[in-house]
């Protein structure tokens, strides 16, 4: 199974700020519901609630919490008590592909395990309090970039891209 991270960044790695995003961005949102429709989600407890504590429709969806009585209240949610946890949980679904959806504290656990990332890079340098960890251009090479402008619907240029790790090595594939 491929283990992938989904984010969108600011240039200076900006993802979140008072636990919400900082844009709205329809193209990306559409692009990131066609990317892990049908694939199970992987995210942080804070970030399940940043969606109004509702699950992705269409996805596994698995928290990650070190709270051992926590409630998801409503739907059907998955929980494991760390992201390697979640990633097996994930396996057993026999998808090709998870995602890791966030949110800061998760994504810099899954550096080390993740094959490929899929950034929505936007182009604006903002101000927040959650940050996406630096891409290491040692370990990771930019695949495909796709730029688009800013418009009426779309505040900031971003740019589409999908990043793979260079050394296979790095990453735990789980069969
Ligand atoms: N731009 C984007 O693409 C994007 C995507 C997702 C989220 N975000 C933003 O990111 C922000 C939220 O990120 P965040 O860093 O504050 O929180 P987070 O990563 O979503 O969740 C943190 C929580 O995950 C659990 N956790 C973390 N590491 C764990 C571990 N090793 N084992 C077990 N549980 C663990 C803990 O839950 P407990 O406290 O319950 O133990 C922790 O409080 C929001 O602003 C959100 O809008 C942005």
């Amino acid at each position: 199974m491929i283990i992938s991270v989904i984010v969108a960044a600011s240039e200076n790695n900006v993802i979140g700020k008072n636990n919400q995003l900082l844009w709205r961005l329809p193209n990306d949102a559409k692009y990131f519901k066609n990317t892990t429709w049908g694939m199970p989600v992987i995210m942080g407890r804070k970030t399940f609630e940043s969606l109004r504590a509702e699950p992705l429709p269409g996805r596994i969806n698995i928290v990650v919490t070190r709270q051992k009585n926590w409630d998801p209240g409503k739907g059907n949610i998955a929980m494991a008590s760390s992201v390697e946890d979640a990633v097996e949980l994930a396996a057993k679904s026999d998808c090709r592909e998870s995602f890791i959806i966030g949110g800061g504290q998760i994504y810099a656990e899954s550096m080390t395990i993740a094959d490929r990332i899929y950034m929505t890079r936007v182009h604006a340098v903002l101000e927040g309090d959650t940050f996406f960890p630096s891409i290491d251009p040692d370990r990771w090479i930019l695949q495909s970039n796709r730029d688009l402008p800013a418009d009426d619907k779309h505040a900031f240029p971003y740019s589409f891209q999908l990043w793979e790790k260079t050394k296979q090595s790095d990453s735990k594939r789980i069969k």
